[in-house]
């Protein structure tokens, strides 16, 4: 059932949740639904059950329903989230469930962002693994132990879902900030001891809007999903330009 577009419910019966969903693009307003609370009912099972018995219309992603894909994450009463690993009894707030698109993304329509600028800046951080002009045809043998396998491996599990980039105030600041996954991302790439690409990585991660504009307020960190750490890569990224300005100087 449709509630009042842009007001919550006080008299929600029991057994039931008032949610406010945004609808619209980046100008849009609020709209209530009321869904019946359930055992182990996820964000995710609230934001479907709306869209496939109330309003067929809502937008919004999903893909693997469990926190592989990183597709559905929105922001959960003001805190980006995975919807599929959140269940909502762990985050209503006097039976209400407030949820908007991620943050510092356009919004497509409903809960559905445009992700290309945040994929973009994978590319311009070098995000990505270069072999050189002649790659191995073995496997590289990288022993577990080593500081730079353990470093690599400390960011490796990304599954760039947004939520860091969401939780950024920088990049809602300097939309030109290359932000937290991808930066992270740069730093795996710098601690693989098989990449050729390094001078070209750390010029790019080390320009206005790379790795030394972060104020390391640790957002990123604390709303990652996978608890990864994207302040402490960015803080390796820091190191490692300011030691190839030294060498070059
Ligand atoms: S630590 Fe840096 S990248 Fe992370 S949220 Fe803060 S400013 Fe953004
Ligand atoms: S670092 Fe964490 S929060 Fe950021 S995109 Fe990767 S998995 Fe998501
Ligand atoms: S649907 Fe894939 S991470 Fe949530």
């Amino acid at each position: 059932m449709t509630l009042n577009a842009d007001t919550t419910s006080s008299d929600s019966p029991e057994g039931a949740l008032a949610v406010r969903v945004w609808r619209g693009g980046a100008t849009g307003a609020f709209q209530t639904f009321e869904v019946a609370r359930r055992p182990n009912q996820t964000v995710l099972d609230v934001v479907t059950e709306i869209q496939r018995e109330q309003d067929p219309t809502l937008s919004y992603r999903f893909a693997c329903r469990v926190g592989m894909c990183g597709s559905c994450a929105m922001v959960v009463n003001g805190r980006p989230r995975w919807t599929c690993r959140t269940r909502a009894a762990a985050v209503v707030e006097r039976d209400e469930l407030t949820l908007e698109p991620l943050r510092n993304l356009p919004v497509v329509k409903d809960l559905a962002v445009d992700m290309e600028a945040f994929f973009a800046k994978w590319r311009d951080a070098k995000g990505f693994f270069e072999p050189g002009p002649e790659p191995a045809n073995d496997f590289a043998v990288v022993e577990p132990s080593t500081p730079k396998r353990q470093a690599a491996d400390a960011g490796v599990e990304c599954i760039n879902c947004g939520v860091c980039y969401s939780a950024c105030d920088l990049v809602a600041w300097n939309p030109d900030y290359l932000g937290p996954a991808a930066l992270n991302r740069a730093w795996t790439l710098v601690n693989d001891v098989r990449d050729k690409g390094q001078t070209a990585r750390l010029a790019a991660v080390s320009g206005d809007a790379g790795c030394h504009s972060c104020h390391s307020h640790m957002s990123c960190t604390e709303f990652c999903p996978k608890a990864l750490a994207p302040t402490f890569a960015i803080a390796g990224l820091k190191r490692a330009t300011a030691r190839r300005l030294w060498r070059r100087g």
